[in-house]
């Protein structure tokens, strides 16, 4: 009887040992599947990387495109009717205009030196409030003022003077 009982429980334990052993098998292939599946997504990496870069690399010429441009626009602006100083161009010409014909910043043609050189040093007081302006003038010299003042009121007679040529 004994016998009997050790033999079915073995039998048992056979069978539950087959279907683990089968459990396992299918575990094994669906980690197989994986495997497949991340080597094949790895395979994708690169093609979609390049599409990537295709992107960036039209980015990159439409910038240039846009350098361009930007140049000639640049240049469009800064020919000028007459010569200014460096002190204009370099310091105010990008908001006045290269001419002081006005842009950002207003007009200056057709101002005498006095109005000007009382903006300026106005601005550079603070006592009329203008931010950019204020920054701008905070690091200059007197005498720059005077002759940035002097320079531009006489914007007008050179301009005249240059397109009646
Ligand atoms: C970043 C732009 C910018 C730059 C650079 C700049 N300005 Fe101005 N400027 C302005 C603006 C904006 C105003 C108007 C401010 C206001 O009326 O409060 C102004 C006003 C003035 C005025 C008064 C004009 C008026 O109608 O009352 C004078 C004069 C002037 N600027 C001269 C200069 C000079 C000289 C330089 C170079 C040293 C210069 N600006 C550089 C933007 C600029």
């Amino acid at each position: 009887m004994i016998r009997h009982i050790i033999a079915l429980i073995s039998g048992a334990l056979t069978v539950a040992a087959i279907v683990y052993m089968a459990k396992l098998d299918i575990e094994l292939e669906k980690l197989k599947k994986i495997e497949e599946i991340i080597e094949k997504s790895k395979l994708e990496v690169p093609i979609t990387k390049t599409a990537q870069s295709v992107q960036q690399q039209q980015k990159e010429e439409e910038s240039e495109e846009e350098k361009q441009l930007k140049m000639l626009k640049e240049k469009a602006g800064n020919i000028s009717a007459f010569e200014v100083s460096p002190l204009y161009r370099r310091n105010c010409a990008s908001c006045h205009g290269v001419n002081g014909n006005g842009a950002v910043g207003p007009k200056l043609i057709g101002k005498s030196k006095d109005e000007i050189l009382q903006a300026l040093k106005d601005f550079k007081s603070g006592k009329r409030k203008n931010y950019v302006m204020y920054g701008l003038l905070s690091n200059m010299k007197e005498e720059d003022l005077i002759s940035l003042a002097e320079e531009i009121s006489q914007f007008d007679e050179k301009l005249q003077k240059a397109t009646n040529k």
